[in-house]
């Protein structure tokens, strides 16, 4: 038998588990598992290790998830601007030692002075990039409001000591990683065209270089000795409103007073003998997960095996029916009625499927919203953590494309977002997720945009099972619902199943986008055989997901992906 691993903090890491068995006189290997980082008793997974360290340190000095949430997405906001951040929002899910349930919404919402129109032209025409570049492109940001929210109702420390680290790692700086280092040089033109050529981001930075950030330290500083107030009525509001209106935007100092995060009651839903706890609207997450899996409940995914032609062509049809509804139905629900209770009734999702066939391919033309009887970026971030009390939860959080709008505050050190890119501009205009929104997305002041973001948590037989999310767009909903079935039907181990290649469809456009080097031509050619349309060029990853399993025998497999810097630290 070998073994290869390595030793994390104290923390053994099984990455590979191989036997050697003999049948018939032959040697062979046999993969048995593929196992993550294991833990006693606590774990924070996240996009960067120095944010998962922080969060776990916060939990050994007696903080719970909740501290730790406000320590690691601080801590995300410094060591990973690309999507941490103080300029965006995001969405919690927990679930307390005791089996109780909540969520927080602190996604953004658009300015006092926003309108339906505000990214056309005079000829009805979205105007390209006025809502992905520049200070136009800013929902009022909700992040501090969220995590500050959080940790006053449930938090055990105080916010000076959560933040102690965290200002630390700002003041003393970090090492650029290579993937860091690419996307900063690759970006660095655009940070100068929107900020000018003193801005922060302007340096050329290599990989190995280390970044410090004092002006985001000393804005940490601020906020920690006064609360959320200093960021939406204190001097960091009036600097933060001044910078943006100087660059054409429209957030008010009364937008940013106004702001609050919102709790949520969360969408529960059963698949088979799991449940399933995920974010309500804003974000179309939990909706679109349950009529997934509602929709998938009847067949035998286990039996298909794993990526066969079935297990593809069923994922596939049901997401095709599942993102028809999201696009047509949700938007924030302070201010449109989403039928919730229909969109997820077994009847209703049984219907829908009744035209799916193993034969051909549904045509994405051929599906609408389904009728009632009545009437990305991917660069988001995605963390779990489960604390030492039994305390789980399930964080993403975003500016929404990769720096968000590209506006950097240099006064206060951080980047703002483009999240009024997630509402629908247009009826029909896709957005830079390629979503088609309609009605029930569209501009209003005050209304928060619809959201892909899908922290989840999962029970079994009525005990924490597994935390997940992970950033990706459009693709987050999908990415969630393989990572679950990769492990509960596919059996595989939770760094196992973050590993597994993806695939992902959304309605429209109508095609199926496959991870790049991982499926092959002869599973391919067959579906597009039946009709599918495969995107053959230019297939990005998909998702990358950051994930805790409870086992069977109370330990905590980490899943951290290996797609991005990501890691997983326990003890
Ligand atoms: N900004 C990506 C999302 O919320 O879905």
């Amino acid at each position: 038998m070998s073994i290869f691993s390595r030793i994390t903090g104290g923390i053994l890491a099984v990455t590979t588990l191989s036997i050697s068995i003999y049948s018939c006189g032959e040697k062979k290997e046999v993969v048995q598992a593929k196992r993550g980082t294991i833990a006693e008793k606590a774990m924070v997974v996240s996009a960067r290790e120095e944010a998962s360290q922080i969060g776990l340190d916060i939990i050994k000095q007696g903080g719970n998830a909740f501290d730790a949430m406000m320590a690691t997405e601080m801590a995300l906001a410094v060591i990973y601007p690309f999507a941490g951040n103080l300029g965006g929002g995001g969405f919690m899910v927990y679930r307390m030692a005791d089996g109780s349930v909540g969520s927080l919404d602190y996604r953004e919402k658009a300015p006092s002075a926003a309108y339906a129109d505000m990214y056309l032209d005079e000829e009805g025409n979205v105007i390209t990039g006025l809502s992905t570049k520049g200070a136009m492109a800013s929902g009022v940001p909700g992040t501090i409001s969220g995590i500050f929210t959080a940790q006053e109702k449930f938090g055990k420390l105080t916010p000076q000591e959560v933040l102690a680290p965290v200002i630390e790692l700002a003041e003393k700086g970090y090492v650029t990683t290579p993937n860091q280092a690419a996307r900063l040089q690759r970006l660095r033109e655009t940070f100068i065209e929107v900020n000018g050529p003193d801005t922060y981001f302007a340096k050329e930075i290599k990989e190995g270089d280390t970044l410090k950030f004092p002006v985001l330290a000393e804005t940490l500083k601020r906020v920690a000795k006064n609360g959320k107030e200093e960021f939406y009525q204190g001097e960091t509001a009036k600097m933060l409103v001044k910078h943006l209106q100087e660059m054409g935007g429209i957030i008010s100092e009364q937008d940013l007073a106004d702001y609050e995060a919102a709790w949520r009651d969360p969408i529960v839903f059963d698949y088979k003998e799991l449940k399933i706890i995920s974010m309500a609207p804003p974000s179309s997450g939990g909706i679109t997960l349950a009529q997934i899996f509602g929709m998938i409940e009847p067949y035998d995914l286990k039996k298909f095996g794993h990526h066969s032609p079935e297990h593809i062509q069923l994922l596939v049809e049901a997401e095709r029916r599942a993102y028809a509804d999201r696009n047509y139905y949700l938007g924030d629900p302070d201010f449109v009625h989403i039928p919730k209770a229909e969109l997820m009734s077994a009847d209703y999702l049984k219907s829908r499927m009744e035209s799916f066939t193993f034969e051909q391919a549904t045509k994405s033309e051929d599906i609408a919203e389904g009728k009632f009887a009545f009437s990305e970026s991917m660069e988001t971030t995605h963390y779990s953590i489960i604390d030492a009390e039994g305390n789980a939860v399930s964080v993403t959080t975003t500016l929404n494309g990769a720096y968000g709008s590209k506006v950097y505050i240099d006064e206060l050190g951080f980047f703002m977002n483009n999240e009024m890119d997630d509402f629908s501009s247009k009826p029909g205009v896709p957005n830079m997720f390629g979503l088609i929104g309609a009605e029930a997305n569209s501009i209003q002041p005050g209304k928060r945009m619809l959201s892909s973001m899908t922290p989840t948590l999962v029970e079994k037989e009525g005990k924490l099972w597994m935390v997940v999310g992970t950033p990706g767009g459009s693709t987050i909903i999908t990415s969630v619902l393989q990572t679950i079935l990769n492990v509960y039907e596919f059996e595989m181990g939770m760094q196992e199943a973050v590993e597994s290649a993806r695939f992902h469809h959304q309605w429209l456009p109508d095609r199926v986008s496959f991870e790049p080097n991982s499926f092959d031509s002869t599973l391919l050619n067959h579906l597009k055989s039946k009709g599918y349309i495969i995107l053959e060029n230019n297939n990005p990853i998909i998702g990358k997901v950051d994930a805790i399993l409870v086992m069977p025998d109370g330990k905590l497999e980490g899943g951290a992906d290996p797609r991005g810097d990501d890691k997983a630290l326990g003890f």
